[in-house]
């Protein structure tokens, strides 16, 4: 039999029971939050305004962890402050406590390689309905549910709050490799002016929140992840591969157990920082 040896530092990572509230939580990352939160133990709550994403994590869930565990779902609209209240009270009323809030949700308009053209939205003709509501999911949603769940957390003294940005937060878009062949100029879609600016107004919610609630209890943080393989055509991965050191697009795995570390008491004396997972790209 192999010596067990006693763990000092890594039972830090475990989350037991903790309530971790996931927006955005049908979507491809969404996944990846959720398998964070359950292999710490944890229960993942996720908030999405489509179920059926929702159902698709849950189902995933089970299927990897078993029929034990617990994954909460709420069909709700982030840039709703009544509708995150409800899910609040429904979750102080059950379970007492609110643990972690993970601002993932996101407008994440799909331009690369064959995703088709966004009618050749550019930034001198970019709608403001669009702008508008790239900024109410991205930013207003991040900051409504600092407020309301983050009230309870005040109350409690203590809780986690983790922002998903992205390298976009950090660096532009190179729009260069979302030219699509063949497509004149006017036509050629470019990644747009306002999700680089939900990425860098979220670092900039991390540090504010993390300064305002530091003597609270509250740890606020910021992760950036980058360049998800996710089925883009190999030209358009061959085209980021050349900008990233590591020279390959990142897999979804490749992120759980950051965000595990960074929801966790491993990460205690962790608040206001950005971490980067891009691979290497912002360095250069
Ligand atoms: N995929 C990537 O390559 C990548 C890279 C860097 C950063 N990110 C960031 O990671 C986060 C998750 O990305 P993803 O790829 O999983 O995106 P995704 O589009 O798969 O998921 C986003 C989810 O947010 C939900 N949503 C949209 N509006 C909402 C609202 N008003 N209320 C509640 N939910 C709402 C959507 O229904 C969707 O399920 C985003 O913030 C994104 O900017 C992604």
């Amino acid at each position: 039999m192999a010596n067990m040896v006693k763990k000092i530092y890594t039972n830090r990572f475990e989350i037991p029971g903790r309530v971790c509230i996931v927006t955005g939580g049908g979507g491809l990352i969404g996944m990846k939050h959720a398998e964070a939160i359950v292999e710490g133990g944890g229960i993942p709550v996720l908030l999405d305004i489509v179920q059926a994403g929702m159902d698709r994590v849950k189902n995933g869930l089970v299927e990897e962890y078993g029929e034990d565990i617990t994954v909460e779902t709420f069909v709700t609209d982030i840039t709703d402050r009544s509708a995150l209240e409800k899910v609040r009270d429904i979750l102080m009323e059950k379970y007492g406590h609110i643990d972690v809030l993970i601002n993932n949700a996101a407008n994440n308009p799909k331009v690369e390689g064959g995703s088709k053209n966004l009618g050749a939205i550019r930034f001198h003709n970019f709608p403001v309905d669009i702008w508008d509501a790239d900024i109410a999911v991205g930013l207003t949603g991040a900051m409504l549910c600092a407020q309301v769940f983050g009230e309870v957390m005040e109350k409690q003294h203590s809780g986690i709050v983790l922002n998903i940005s992205s390298d976009y937060g950090l660096i532009s878009p190179d729009q260069r490799i979302y030219r699509k062949e063949g497509l004149p100029e006017e036509e050629q879609t470019v990644k747009p002016v306002s999700y680089s600016v939900v990425k860098h107004g979220l670092i900039g919610l991390t540090k504010y929140l993390a300064a305002y609630w530091a003597e609270k209890g509250i740890r606020v943080n910021t992760l950036c992840p980058a360049s998800l393989e996710n089925g883009q055509d190999p030209e358009f991965q061959e085209k980021i591969s050349k900008l990233i050191p590591l020279g390959r697009m990142s897999r979804p795995d490749e992120y759980v157990c950051t965000i595990l570390y960074m929801i966790s008491d491993a990460a205690t004396y962790m608040t206001g920082a950005t971490v980067v997972l891009d691979g290497g790209r912002t360095i250069i």
